[in-house]
């Protein structure tokens, strides 16, 4: 064995030295390259003699993938605002603190959701509830767990300020000092001023964060083979027996609408800010791409899709709250042992693949 892998050990080394020694790319080549402060990585972005930088064509807007419904006509985000709002999404910089960025909190490697039950903002505060997942969100009308935000163009500035405890007229006066930013927002800006640009950046970015294209959708587009017959026995149960598909219905499995399922051990008014007739009721997540969320529920309580789940089939009495206040929609269900793990196999077939890369962030913001 060691005789094996000492040569890949050595050679591995060898490439490292290299890399460590190669020179950043040649400026008088155009190439624009600059090493960054620690001496890693450089600039992917070239620079103009002048010291502007300029960008490469921003990648095209993502596709709706298979299984998704039209995006509504409204919804019309250009290249320019999502390649922006990747990279802004991302940045720690962006909070107050100087560390907390949207990804802190919706995070990518879990499905854009969270898992503490109430993340610090940048200002130190707790945040009321989990972070919800970023997805399918083109669709969506009411945001918040309770619904009280009226549509992205609302509801991001006031989020902004509040979980990274800066205003987005900051935000946009802090990315000036960046050449790299800068580009950025002249390429997105359409005639708008700095502070709108980051607004629609941000909305772009996260009204194309789809969740589709599942091993289910490629099962109902015909091909054969996508799923077991364990997953098609899971859906009959979803959409029967299982009372799933009454508040989580194809294609979004939402119903966009608010339910009270007996979550009652941190206490939270939920939709009664909204109407008081609804206290203790929560927005439907839909369940696309729910497999890569580590935690469930607004309070993060369920600690596994299973237990998201059985919490269901127990019909929300898990915390002693009165049967007459849960939703009527959701019964008590008993399952066989199979039964209860094709269900689990049918909601688990509504995920696809891998989380995507993160961008790599510009080094030229201070
Ligand atoms: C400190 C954690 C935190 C940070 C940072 C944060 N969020 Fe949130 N986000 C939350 C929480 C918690 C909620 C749920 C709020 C509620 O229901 O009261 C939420 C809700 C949302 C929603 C509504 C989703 C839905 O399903 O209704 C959007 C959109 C959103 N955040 C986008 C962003 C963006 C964009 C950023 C960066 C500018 C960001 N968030 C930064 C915690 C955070
Ligand atoms: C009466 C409506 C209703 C029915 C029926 C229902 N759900 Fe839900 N579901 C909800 C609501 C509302 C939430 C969010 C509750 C909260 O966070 O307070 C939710 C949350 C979930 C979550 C957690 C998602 C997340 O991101 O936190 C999963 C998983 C889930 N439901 C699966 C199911 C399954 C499987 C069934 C059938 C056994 C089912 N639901 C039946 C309304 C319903």
């Amino acid at each position: 064995m060691r005789s094996a892998t000492l040569p890949v050990a050595a050679a591995l080394a060898v490439a490292l030295l290299a890399a460590c020694s190669s020179k950043p790319r040649d400026k008088a080549a155009g190439a624009g390259a600059r090493a960054t402060a620690d001496g890693g990585a450089i600039d992917a972005a070239p620079r103009r003699a002048d010291g502007t930088v300029a960008l490469p064509p921003a990648p095209p807007v993502p596709a709706t993938p298979p299984g998704l419904p039209p995006l509504p006509g409204d919804v019309a985000p250009t290249p320019a605002e999502v390649a922006l709002g990747e990279l802004l999404f991302h940045e720690p910089k962006l909070g107050a603190d100087g560390t907390t960025a949207c990804a802190s909190c919706h995070d990518p490697a879990r499905g854009l959701s969270g898992t503490e039950p109430h993340p610090a903002t940048a200002a130190g505060r707790p945040s009321l509830r989990r972070a919800p997942a970023l997805v399918n969100l083109a669709w969506a009308t009411e945001l918040g767990w309770d619904g009280r935000g009226a549509g992205l163009a609302g509801w991001l500035p006031s989020h902004a300020r509040g979980q990274l405890d800066r205003t987005v007229d900051d935000i946009a006066l802090k990315l000036g000092a960046s050449p790299t930013y800068r580009a950025h927002l002249a390429r997105a800006s359409a005639g708008r001023s700095d502070r709108d640009t980051v607004a629609a950046a941000l909305a772009a970015y996260v009204v194309t964060r789809f969740a589709g294209g599942s091993p289910w959708d490629a099962h109902e587009a015909g091909t054969a083979g996508a799923v077991g017959d364990d997953v098609v026995a899971g859906y009959q149960l979803f959409t029967g027996k299982a009372l799933c598909g009454s508040c989580h219905p194809p294609p979004l499995y939402t119903d966009h609408d608010f339910h009270r399922l007996g979550l009652i051990a941190s206490p939270d008014d939920g939709r009664g800010r909204v109407d008081p007739a609804q206290a203790g009721a929560f927005k439907t997540p839909g369940l696309r791409g729910a497999a890569a969320r580590a935690r469930f529920f607004h309070d993060g309580s369920a600690a596994s899709l299973d237990a998201a789940i059985d919490w269901h089939l127990a019909g929300g009495r898990g915390q002693g709250a009165d049967p007459s206040v849960i939703d009527p929609g959701l019964s008590p269900v008993t399952l066989t042992t199979s039964e209860r793990a094709q269900l689990g196999a049918f909601v688990a077939a509504l995920t696809a693949g891998a989380a995507p890369a993160r961008p790599t962030l510009p080094s030229d913001l201070p």
